[in-house]
């Protein structure tokens, strides 16, 4: 059995499915090319992450096509429901990068506190002539032990920033249309672990209450943080969006950040991306990443292996 992965694959992926005897191809093969490529080599699985586009044409003319795989969440590249309907198999790996999204959300609440976004900008203009000016300016640093985390979108990614913030002593309140409650469950390095029970509550109440805010909703038609929901939030507080570009309303924004309601804010993702607006990218209140949510290594190799597990398991269970 062959397996075409168009966007690569990590090493962990290709040795799963190695060890049970399939070959991984790991040529990039053009858009264009592609059909003719699947049919060639007698192709059983297609694996993609973003850039490669599976559509109606490829699923009509690939009929030994029996597998599209996408390393990642979103599947917006893929015909899903046509492939279906056409007995193809669609997998993707929902939940392999959710911890590393998680841990971004954090480096952007740590970094926040103590000013490092801005701190990084400045010292290397001014940290040998000015150091001492600079050190006041990024002296009042708070903590996030004992403030309160309010978590918007309550799914695989807002649950694992919870069990990071309870580990570091926050309090975490939470919001979401459609999940009541959650169990946390806070696993330790030793095999102990606890567990805590988050009840969500009503969006208002968490503008309301919480000293930082992060989103993990999906992309949504209108601005779930606008101008209205600002207006509500506690003066200084810390956002961050690490969810996708389009959540928040960055020019209102950019007017809480200047009219001192937000403190600082943490950005992975953009309204236009790849062309941020450079109001947004010039603003020192505003810690910048250019959306690496799941870009951690060991992402990559979850997202190789889970995938490497469903081709087995699909190809497995229909060779019975
Ligand atoms: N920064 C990155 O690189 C990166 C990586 C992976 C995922 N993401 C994004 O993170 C987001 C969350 O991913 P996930 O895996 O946790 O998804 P998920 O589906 O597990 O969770 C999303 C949650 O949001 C809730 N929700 C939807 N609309 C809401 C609203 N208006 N208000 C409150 N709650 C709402 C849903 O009920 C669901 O529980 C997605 O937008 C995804 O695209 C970003």
């Amino acid at each position: 059995m062959k397996v075409l992965a168009n966007d690569g694959v990590s090493q962990s992926g290709i040795d799963a499915l190695n060890a049970e005897g399939f070959e991984v191809i790991t040529t990039t093969v053009a858009q264009e090319q592609l059909i003719n490529y699947i049919n060639d080599k007698d192709i059983d699985v297609l694996l993609v992450r973003s850039a490669t586009k599976v559509r109606k044409d490829i699923i009509d003319a690939c009929p030994n096509l029996k597998i599209i795989g996408r390393g990642g969440v979103g599947m917006d590249n893929i015909d899903v429901d046509y492939a279906r309907s056409k007995n193809l198999h669609v997998i993707n790996t929902p939940a392999a990068s959710s911890q590393s999204v998680a841990e971004l959300v954090f480096a952007h609440l740590f970094g926040g506190v103590r000013f490092l976004h801005d701190a990084n900008r400045n010292m290397p203009l001014d940290g040998d002539s000015k150091f001492n000016a600079l050190k006041k300016n990024y002296a009042q640093g708070t903590e996030l032990r004992g403030k309160t985390l309010g978590i918007i979108g309550f799914g695989r990614i807002g649950r694992e920033v919870a069990k990071i913030a309870l580990g570091v002593g926050m309090k975490v309140i939470a919001s979401d249309k459609f999940v009541g409650k959650a169990n946390i469950k806070v696993e330790f390095y030793n095999g102990q672990f606890i567990n805590v029970e988050i009840e969500t509550q009503p969006m208002k109440d968490i503008l309301k209450h919480s000293d930082f805010i992060t989103l993990h909703v999906p992309a949504q038609d209108e601005y779930v943080i606008g101008e209205k929901q600002f207006s509500q939030m506690k003066d200084g507080i810390g956002i961050v969006n690490a969810a996708r570009g389009g959540v928040i309303d960055e020019v209102a924004l950019v007017k809480a950040i200047d009219s001192g309601k937000v403190a600082f804010a943490g950005l992975d993702t953009f309204e236009s991306e790849p062309t941020p607006a450079i109001k947004v990218l010039m603003n020192g209140k505003i810690s910048l990443t250019p959306h690496i949510g799941a870009a951690t290594n060991e992402a990559q190799d979850r997202i190789g292996t889970e995938l490497a597990s469903q081709i087995i398991s699909i190809l497995k269970t229909e060779k019975v």
